[in-house]
């Protein structure tokens, strides 16, 4: 079984490329199959849950290969519409292939994704808009069955501004016909790169990154080469892996447009930070200062995709932290792991109370979720002695090789087995 080692109390120093970004990554590839012909996406990071995309894109007939870290999609002989059990039990993400499968073939089957331990994450926003759409839902032993006659494009009100939602809706207005309006939509930088994507592919949206998009159906859209943005909440986790250790770092790759919120507070902490337009320094002299409040909320609010790192490194804070997570009912489930190294963390309902210890001990913890994994390596790193960390698979669906990239900034870390 493999587990990750880590030799903590250390400081962090040195330079890291950030990988390319999941988020934008995965919705990207299953954008791939409204187009007919051969997509080009360079900046496509190797991590588990886009071999995962792979191995549907596959399964429903398309060819896909390697070049270095640029992948090629090839879907012109694609042959089914009906999405296999199995991935979709992997990877609820995959969820976001109805909107394009439905774009491309006006039906799509596929398995509810079921829940994860953030949260029971129902589809409710995604299949209400699909009625909105002209298509007819059937729903017969976990399978839901969508076909439509022609897809209608319509306004469409999102309850809550959810990025799945936000990007199936999208998928399915590009090819329908007439103009779909999404109001109340997600703002996440991700929902920006997809539409990049499409547009650059001969689609017509506007209003991407507000929260009004405006989508005209247009008849096709033609094969292009891509290059993804890099991974934000990847660039997120080593700022705060130093805020944490203390030391000084150059992440490059990035720049800081799509972490205000996460920046402003590592600098509430008392980290000094510099940001260009393709680089972000952080230096850190250690103990954090405590944060009182933060919220988790849709994008440019505080992302709950960082909200298990934050937690980590505000355990050694020199006072009393607070966090609400708003987004995600179960994201708390990582604490009892993050306890083990003597923090004091106090949960009562979505809101916790950190209370900042001078010292934190290595110990024997679980990863259960890819971020409260993360933030299990970086309480790894700040605290003294050994730490193993079990199921890195759960780390490996999100981060190509956190080992490798911590290794650069001077970490004691491994991956063994
Ligand atoms: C995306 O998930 C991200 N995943 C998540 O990142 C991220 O945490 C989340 O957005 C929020 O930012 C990908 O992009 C692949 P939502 P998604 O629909 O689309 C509720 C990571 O670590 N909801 O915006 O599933 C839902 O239960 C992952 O990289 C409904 O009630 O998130 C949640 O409480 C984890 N009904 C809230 O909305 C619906 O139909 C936000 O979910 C849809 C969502």
């Amino acid at each position: 079984m493999a587990f990750i080692e880590i030799n903590g109390g250390k400081q962090l120093n040195g330079e890291v490329n950030i990988q390319g970004s999941k988020n934008a990554v995965l919705p990207i590839l299953a954008a791939t199959v409204l187009v007919n012909g051969i997509i080009k996406l360079n900046n496509c990071p190797k991590i588990l849950d886009v071999f995962h995309m792979i191995k549907i894109l596959e399964a429903i007939g398309c060819i896909v290969w390697w070049e270095k870290s640029s992948l090629i999609i090839d879907t012109t002989k694609l042959n089914t519409s009906t999405v296999p059990e199995e991935y979709v039990k992997m990877m609820r993400s995959s969820i976001i292939l109805m909107g394009a499968l439905l774009g491309r073939t006006h039906s799509v089957t596929i398995t509810y994704p079921g829940g994860c331990t953030i949260g029971a994450r129902p589809i409710d926003y995604h299949l209400s808009a699909f009625q909105d759409m002209n298509i007819s839902l059937e729903e017969e032993d976990g399978l839901i069955k969508c076909t439509t006659t022609g897809i209608k494009g319509n306004e469409i009100f999102l309850k809550f501004p959810s990025v799945g939602a936000t990007e199936n809706v999208i998928l399915a207005a590009v090819l329908a016909s007439g103009r779909t309006s999404i109001i109340n939509a997600a703002k996440e930088p991700e929902i920006t790169e997809l539409c990049k994507f499409l547009n650059s592919a001969g689609a017509k949206i506007r209003g991407a990154g507000t929260e009004t998009i405006e989508i005209v159906g247009v008849e096709f859209l033609y094969p292009i080469e891509f290059t993804a943005c890099s991974d934000r909440i990847v660039a997120g986790t080593y700022l705060a892996a130093v805020a944490g250790t203390g030391g000084e770092a150059v992440l490059t790759g990035i720049g800081g447009d799509s972490l205000h919120t996460v920046i402003k507070l590592l600098r509430e902490m008392g980290c000094s930070i510099l940001t260009g337009e393709n680089y972000i320094i952080i230096a850190s002299s250690g103990r954090p200062k405590p944060i009182p409040f933060i919220r988790t909320m849709p994008y440019p609010g505080f992302p709950t995709d960082m909200q298990s790192q934050f937690m980590s490194v505000l355990m050694m804070a020199a006072g009393t932290s607070k966090i609400v997570e708003e987004i995600f009912e179960g994201r708390y489930q990582n604490v009892k792991e993050q306890i083990k190294f003597g923090a004091d963390i106090r949960i009562l309902g979505r809101e916790a109370t950190i209370n900042g210890v001078p010292e934190l001990m290595g110990c024997e913890v679980y990863a259960s979720e890819l971020r409260g994994g993360a933030a299990l390596v970086i309480a790894g790193l700040m605290a003294k002695g050994k730490t193993t960390i079990y199921n890195p698979n759960f780390i490996e669906r999100g981060y190509e090789d956190i080992c490798r990239d911590l290794r650069g900034l001077g970490a004691d870390i491994k991956m063994l087995a």
